[in-house]
Order: structure tokens, then sequence, then C-alpha cells
């Protein structure tokens, strides 16, 4: 009989055609004075994602492995990890694609809270920064803001991001000076200083163009290698880059 708010274990899935190794590097800074590594078998079925064989490990053969997810679809950008070496959604990325061995470690460049879960609070801290929302000036207009197509393309690419950190995660420079903004910052506001409606685009430009903002990109691609969204997180910058330089927006 359970009680209410507990639920029952459900039985392991039966074995299937394959299996795959999980190497997990496992932290919990409270108790572990280092990070070590686990081994776990999981089942491999045609279709499986990574999130898939994370479940199987939590649910069927050890429970105390964290990892941050929500949607399991590619929205909700919480389950950013670093998948053999490359920053990817567990959620997104196959099994079938990733060999008999996988190695799963937390994105880097932010402060570790337990196994796969980063503390992103330094993310956002940066991304509340540059206003990461529409500012108007003037009245307030009769009827909605018009915008041409042109217009809404000009910044369409930099509207799907989903804040997962990958990309940020994946840059050398975060890596060794947490205090640079990062693609993801850039990209937030990249999507506002090119939107035709917004008037505080010379604001977060003044930002950007400091000591820690856009000019610390050194252009590995890194960024958009990582993206799950296939943003061009690059081109974002040098274009805000080029906004700076220009003074036009
Ligand atoms: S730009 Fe791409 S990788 Fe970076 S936070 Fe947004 S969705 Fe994630
Ligand atoms: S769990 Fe939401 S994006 Fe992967």
């Amino acid at each position: 009989m359970f009680q209410r708010g507990q639920r029952a274990q459900p039985d392991a899935p039966a074995p299937t055609a394959g299996t795959i190794r999980l190497r997990i590097r496992r932290c919990d800074p409270d108790r572990d004075p280092e990070p070590h590594w686990e081994t776990y078998q999981a089942p491999r079925q045609p279709g499986d994602r990574l999130l898939d064989a994370l479940h199987h490990v939590k649910w069927y053969v050890d429970g105390s492995l964290s990892f941050r997810r929500s949607c399991a679809h590619g929205v909700c950008g919480s389950d950013a990890m670093r998948v053999n070496g490359v920053n990817r959604l567990a959620c997104k990325v196959l099994l079938k694609d990733l060999g008999d061995e996988v190695i799963v470690e937390p994105i880097q460049g932010l402060p570790l809270a337990k196994d796969l879960i980063v503390d992103m609070e330094p993310f956002f801290a940066s991304y509340r920064a540059v206003m990461p929302y529409l500012i108007t000036a003037g009245h307030e207009p009769t009827r909605e803001r018009l915008q041409s197509p042109e217009q809404r393309d000009r910044y369409d690419d930099t509207t799907k991001c989903i804040l997962c950190a990958a990309c940020t995660g994946s840059c050398p420079v975060y890596w060794v000076d947490g205090r640079y903004v990062g693609p993801a910052t850039i990209v937030n506001a990249h999507r506002f200083i090119f939107d035709s409606r917004d008037t505080a685009a010379g604001e977060r430009l003044e930002i950007l163009k400091g000591r820690d903002g856009v000019f610390r990109c050194r252009t590995t691609f890194n960024c958009t290698d990582a993206c799950p969204r296939g943003i061009q997180v690059t081109q974002a910058i040098i274009e805000v880059r080029r906004a700076i330089a220009s003074a036009q927006i």
C-alpha cells in the first residue's frame, strides 16, 4: 500500500536488443572532495535519446544521479550537458549516434551544483543585464505596433533561443573568465537590438561594447556548433559588433 505522495517504482524494462554504456562524471560538492566517474549500462531501443538512458539509470539503477530536464522535447532548454565532449540537449541526441560508450559531463564554465546540474544564476544574471524585453518610448499606441515581414526577418533567427546555455558553456573565453557576457546573452540582446519596434538598442550596445562584451569573442564557432536550435550564434555576435562599429541599428 502506497502512502499519499509516494510513487510506485515501476519494474525496469526487459533487456532489449542492445545496451549502451554511460560514463557519467559525478560530484556532490557538499560531500565529494573531487569529481569521480561512474559507469552504467542502459538499454538502447531504436529511437531512444540520451535522456531515455539517463532516466533508466535514475529510475532503475541509481536514484542519486542528478540531472535537470523538463519538457523532454527540446523546448525548455533545461538538459544541456557535455556529451562526448560536445554540448548537447540530452532529449535531442539519439543514442544510435553516440557509439557504444558515451561520456556525459556537466557543461563547463558555470558553478557545479550536483552531477550534471550547474548553477545557472551567473548565466541569467548576464542575460538580464542586457534587458531582454521590448522597450518602447512615447505614447502607448492605439493599435498594435506594425512591422513589415522584412523587419521581422531581421531578428528572426535569434528569437529561437531557449536559454539552454549550450553555447555559453562551450565558449573557451567564458571558461576562463565568467565576466564575459557570453554568446547567449549577445543572442538575446541581438533579438531586441534589431527589432524595429524597440527603442533601447543604444543602451544595449553601450553595455555590449564594454570590456566584457562582444569584443571578447574569438570566433571559435563552438557556440554555433553547440546550439540545438541551429541559431547562427557567431553571426549574431558579428552583427552586434558591426552595429557598435557603425553606430547604426
Ligand atoms: S543561442 Fe542556442 S545554445 Fe545558446 S542558449 Fe540559445 S538556444 Fe541555447
Ligand atoms: S528537457 Fe526540455 S529541452 Fe530537453
